[in-house]
């Protein structure tokens, strides 16, 4: 079994894509914030879609699909790489003239609240939330690329001008099964309250 999280639009056929808006496609409507009606599955695929979770909701839904997956299933994800964001969009102010520092001010504020986003990863926070949530392996993967039939030529969002050591976009995959040691939960504890909002 194949699923297909945070489908929008883009209906993968053999896949059964979910959504929480019935998009032409949607076999299941769903928030998954609520959980994963699945188990024993051996592919999970979500494309730009972690970043519209809170880090919290981000947290739960990754030990979400660990719990879902058989033993040896492969979670792929890709969402925009928060090294990226930063780096093409902004500069220190002394480098900017006054046009960059407006369209970086409006273009950063955009890639991280707009669209919906509630979060953006480095990789590093992607893997260690990975670990946290229960994987084992966590693999970086260029766009479209994999070692396993199922998971390649799967991203369809548009993507930009990678930067050396930077890509635009975050693309993982993981499996396997650790034990989470909760040092990781415990750093994020004030950084989910303040996520709160009011
Ligand atoms: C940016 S779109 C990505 C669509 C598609 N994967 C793509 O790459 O073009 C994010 C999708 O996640 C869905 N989504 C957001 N929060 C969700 C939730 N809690 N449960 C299920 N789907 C959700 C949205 O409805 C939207 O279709």
């Amino acid at each position: 079994m194949k699923l297909h999280i945070g489908s929008g639009p883009v209906e993968l056929f053999g896949w059964i894509n979910v959504d929480n808006v019935p998009y032409d496609g949607v076999a299941v409507l769903s928030d998954v914030r609520n959980g994963l009606p699945f188990t024993n599955v051996d592919f999970i695929f979500a494309e730009h879609f972690i970043e519209h979770l809170t880090l919290a909701d981000g947290l739960q839904f990754l030990k979400e699909c660990r719990r879902a997956l058989a033993r040896a299933g492969v979670l792929r994800l890709s969402t925009p790489n928060l090294d990226w964001v930063w780096l093409t969009h902004y500069k220190p102010p002394s480098e900017m003239t006054p046009e960059e520092e407006l369209f970086g001010c409006l273009e950063i504020n955009r890639a991280f609240h707009g669209w919906g986003h509630q979060f953006l990863y480095n990789l590093h926070t992607l893997t260690r939330a990975l670990q946290t949530a229960g994987f084992a392996t966590v693999q970086s993967k260029a766009y479209g690329e994999s070692d396993i039939d199922e998971l390649r030529d799967l991203e369809k969002h548009e993507r930009h001008r990678d930067l050396p050591g930077a890509p635009s976009v975050l693309v993982i995959e993981a499996t396997g099964h650790r034990e989470s040691d909760g040092e990781f939960e415990q750093i994020l504890q004030p950084y989910l309250r303040d996520a709160v909002t009011h």
